[in-house]
């Protein structure tokens, strides 16, 4: 790989929700014009891609993750100039466009379960995956949906029943047709002819399942789901040569870049997803899972190297659009100091860091009070054991004005509460700020190769209360110590003379004081 700067392996990459991003029409629901005017925002925080979670016509069961057309745009997010537009404008910033494929499934409105609907000899039926019900009318298997009871739909007209993973209104389609396969490599090209620079592919590890339909050994567990081993619904080796196909496509375009979520995967197998003939990189769950712990955050990050040596550079994330934002799982109240260290851990480890809009504010997830406020389907079905996921997925906070800045009208999720001290506006005129924070870190990772590219090697001294480590890259080495603790604590620096990267001091052979939740970056002085 090259030493100069290649974008997703040494630049930062930001999930836009576009629904919440920014609303350029004033319908409550954001839009590809919203983020095109938000462009300049994000080339000066400094980063060097965004992922768009789903903008393909959808009826928005899932929000997006139910596609009905693979290649166009969502009336509601904009057209297809809009599109180009956009990509046209973030790439004079050096910004490139990820697009977020679903391919294990289809929305029930795509023409293609419509026609697969009509009999079971119509061209498409095979597309998905229909199955005959057992002699005495259950589903063929055991197998369970993860957003509530069985996988299986049942179709009395056709008298059989369809696999979903999901809902019953995203089937699963059939990746053993070669002419879905066909179909869906063919979207791979189909948007790379339009400038984008790589895909981040929705649970790719699920769209091979056991051909035989074998019934999932039990284990223990809650939910019906979790009282599996889900050892014949994903995770099927087929899907290796699959990586290999995508991977090639890719290649035949310049700098292009594929990112995997891998469900219900460990690290190690995440891992094994990834390599020169694979995917770039796969999303490893377990740092973003850790509680609040620098040891188990370095044991999560060590396990994702040495995971990965050899075969591929790591990423790293702390939220996205399915689970709580750091900064409500870490924070107490509005105290942002949890926060800042969390966001200069993501932004000085060792691997592409993945920022989810509104992170770098210390967005907060807006509260779910009532049921009937729900709109996740999978907080409808479990609530209120999980309110589902509408919590990270409120309205970016722009300004102080009605809707946070981000639509003139009622936006489709309430605007948290604390937005009137909360948004970019005030947060870009505090210095303290936890956006000025992640800026300034961004503005040093950006000079230093050694934060991008460079090894990582721990020093482990207090392990309850510090994350310190270097960062090498050739002669240059720079060392981040960061205190997870409310307490003051010493830290007696390596030999050498270190300058502070924030401020220019020269330290030398000396005990550095850190300061509660103080974050160090220095650099060795040659
Ligand atoms: C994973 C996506 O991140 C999630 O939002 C979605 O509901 C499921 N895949 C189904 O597509």
């Amino acid at each position: 790989m090259t030493d100069e700067f290649l974008w997703w392996r040494d630049g930062i990459i930001y999930q836009i929700y576009p629904r919440s991003f920014m609303d350029a029409n004033d319908d409550g629901i954001g839009d590809l014009k919203g983020i095109i005017s938000r462009l300049d925002y994000l080339e000066d925080i400094g980063i060097d891609a965004i992922w768009l979670s789903p903008i393909f016509p959808s009826p928005d069961v899932d929000f997006g993750y139910d596609v009905a057309n693979y290649k166009d745009i969502d009336p509601k997010f904009g057209t297809m100039e809009d599109f180009e537009q956009l990509i046209a404008e973030a790439k004079h910033r050096k910004i490139h466009i990820i697009l977020d494929l679903v391919l294990n499934h289809t929305s029930d409105q795509h023409p293609w379960f419509i026609e697969s609907k009509k009999s079971t000899d119509n061209p498409y039926h095979d597309w998905y995956l229909w199955q005959d019900p057992k002699p005495n009318g259950d589903p063929p298997n055991n197998w369970q949906s993860i957003f509530g009871g069985p996988a299986w739909e049942y179709d009395p007209d056709l008298r059989q029943y369809y696999y979903h993973m999901f809902y019953k209104e995203q089937p699963d389609l059939n990746w053993r047709n070669p002419d879905v396969r066909h179909e869906m490599l063919d979207v791979f090209h189909f948007w790379l002819d339009k400038g984008v620079a790589g895909f981040r592919l929705d649970v790719f590890n699920a769209y091979f399942k056991d051909p035989e339909f074998r019934d999932n050994p039990s284990k223990f567990g809650i939910r019906a789901f979790d009282r599996q081993e889900h050892i014949y619904d994903v995770s099927q080796p087929e899907m290796m040569p699959l990586l290999k196909n995508i991977r090639e496509i890719l290649d035949q375009y310049d700098q292009t870049y594929v990112v995997g979520e891998t469900f219900m995967a460990d690290t190690e197998q995440t891992a094994n997803y990834c390599g020169d003939d694979k995917l770039h990189a796969a999303f490893n769950f377990k740092f973003a899972e850790n509680r609040w712990h620098p040891k188990r955050f370095l044991n999560s990050l060590t396990e994702w190297y040495q995971s990965l040596s050899g075969y591929a550079w790591p990423n790293n994330f702390l939220s996205n659009h399915d689970m709580t934002r750091t900064a409500s799982r870490y924070c107490f109240g509005e105290d942002d100091r949890r926060a800042k260290v969390a966001a200069a851990m993501l932004l000085t480890v060792k691997g592409t860091p993945f920022i989810y809009y509104g992170e770098e504010l210390g967005m907060r997830d807006i509260p779910i009070r009532k049921r009937s406020d729900v709109k996740d389907p999978v907080g409808k079905t479990y609530w209120p054991n999980f309110k589902g996921r509408d919590g990270c997925r409120a309205p970016m906070q722009w300004n102080d004005k009605e809707y946070s800045g981000f639509s003139e009208t009622e936006p489709w999720l309430p605007v948290h509460s604390n937005f009137v001290e909360r948004n970019v506006k005030t947060q870009t005129a505090d210095p303290e700020s936890i956006l000025n924070f992640v800026k300034t870190i961004i503005r040093i990772r950006k000079n230093e190769p050694a934060l991008q590219r460079g090894d990582f090697t721990p020093i482990i001294t207090d392990p309850r209360h510090l994350l310190a480590f270097t960062r090498g890259f050739g002669t240059e080495k720079i060392l981040v110590v960061l205190n997870f603790s409310s307490r003051e604590l010493t830290y007696q620096l390596p030999d050498g003379t270190w300058v502070s990267l924030f401020d220019n001091q020269t330290t030398e052979n000396e005990l550095l004081k850190i300061n509660p939740y103080q974050v160090h970056i220095l650099k060795l002085k040659d």
